[in-house]
């Protein structure tokens, strides 16, 4: 590789990087390390796209970090809704409030790792972005990005940060890795890469080899079962009946519809008003929808009129839909 690889990519940077809230430009002041750890959670497992108004209304209901953590947990799960992975937030109230109680952001990769729901791509982004430390920050997409440059078909975890340490100037780290986060995602694509329009073509071995789309291997999919459950509509004069699910296990801690548990041995229930199909990350699932007069368990009235903000998650808000549509076609 090229001794001025680093040198072009955060030109590239500089003449193209995406305006994104949480950012500072290139070469300005870094940006403030509650909105970058808070953009480095909701970018887990979620798109730019999706994030960038989420994160927006986030920051303008909890400015700070002071703000969040004198927030009720049942309010941050609510804003949450609807962007999954809700271990994300229940860790993000924890963070916050240890860093309530800390007085200040730990300014280094090995001490934020400390912290609830930081693991080792979070910490090395937090601080190299905003604090300037020269730490591997690797997610899938930078991974890509040095996998292909030098044509490593497997590689490790430590192989591809001991690649990136190589390559990282001493200045502006955090100018560095979210350069290599844009050439990630909008040029070195898993799938028909844009090599033409790459600062790193000359550098890049998989673009030399003619199919840099072979690198590195895609792992196996598992195959994903299939569960069914069901979801109890309970209406009385304008109002649902909902609940909120045990701390433990999928969608913890989130408002929901009561109803029984799932599992693969279940079937759709017979007296169902619609059903509808969820895909999580390890398992799909059939939720039936069946209508019952009586309340049971703990639980509160919420208006169905203003259900957008029960801070339901995505499998129930789409029930509740299934529901609302199935009366007006009633
Ligand atoms: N994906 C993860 N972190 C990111 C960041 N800081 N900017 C853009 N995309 C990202």
């Amino acid at each position: 590789m090229t001794a001025n690889a680093a040198q072009r990519l955060i030109q590239h940077y500089v003449d193209n990087f995406r305006r994104l809230p949480w950012r500072s430009p290139p070469e300005a002041p870094a940006p403030d390390p509650y909105r970058v750890w808070l953009s480095e959670i909701m970018l887990q497992q979620t798109t730019v796209a999706t994030v960038k108004p989420r994160f927006e209304r986030f920051v303008t209901r909890w400015p700070t970090i002071e703000a969040l953590s004198a927030a009720s947990g049942e309010d941050i799960l609510g804003e949450w809704a609807g962007l999954g992975y809700y271990a994300r937030a229940r860790n993000l109230i924890a963070c916050a409030r240890e860093l309530a109680r800390l007085g200040a952001f730990p300014r280094t990769a090995v001490e934020l790792r400390e912290l609830p729901g930081i693991g080792a791509y979070t910490s090395a982004a937090i601080a190299a972005i905003a604090f300037g430390e020269r730490a591997p920050a690797v997610d899938i997409n930078v991974e890509r990005v040095i996998a292909r440059l030098h044509a490593l078909k497997q590689p490790a975890r430590s192989e591809i940060e001991r690649l990136v340490m190589d390559m990282m100037p001493a200045d502006r780290p955090g100018d560095f890795v979210q350069a290599m986060m844009d050439v990630g995602a909008t040029i070195c694509r898993p799938k028909k890469p844009r090599c033409g329009d790459c600062p790193l073509n000359v550098d890049c071995a998989a673009f030399a080899s003619g199919d840099p789309e072979s690198i590195p291997q895609r792992r196996q999919k598992a195959a994903r079962p299939h569960q069914h459950g069901v979801a109890y509509w309970i209406e009385r004069g304008g109002s649902v009946w909902l609940v909120r699910r045990p701390a433990r296990g999928l969608l913890g801690e989130m408002a929901a519809l009561p109803g029984s548990e799932w599992s693969e041995a279940a079937r759709a229930a017979a007296n169902a008003i619609g059903s509808i199909r969820h895909v999580f990350t390890h398992f799909s699932l059939d939720l039936s929808i069946v209508l019952r007069a009586e309340p049971e368990g703990e639980g509160w009235w919420h208006p169905i009129d203003q259900l957008e903000r029960a801070g339901l998650p995505t499998l129930y808000r789409r029930a509740a839909k299934l529901v609302t549509e199935a009366r007006l076609a009633a």
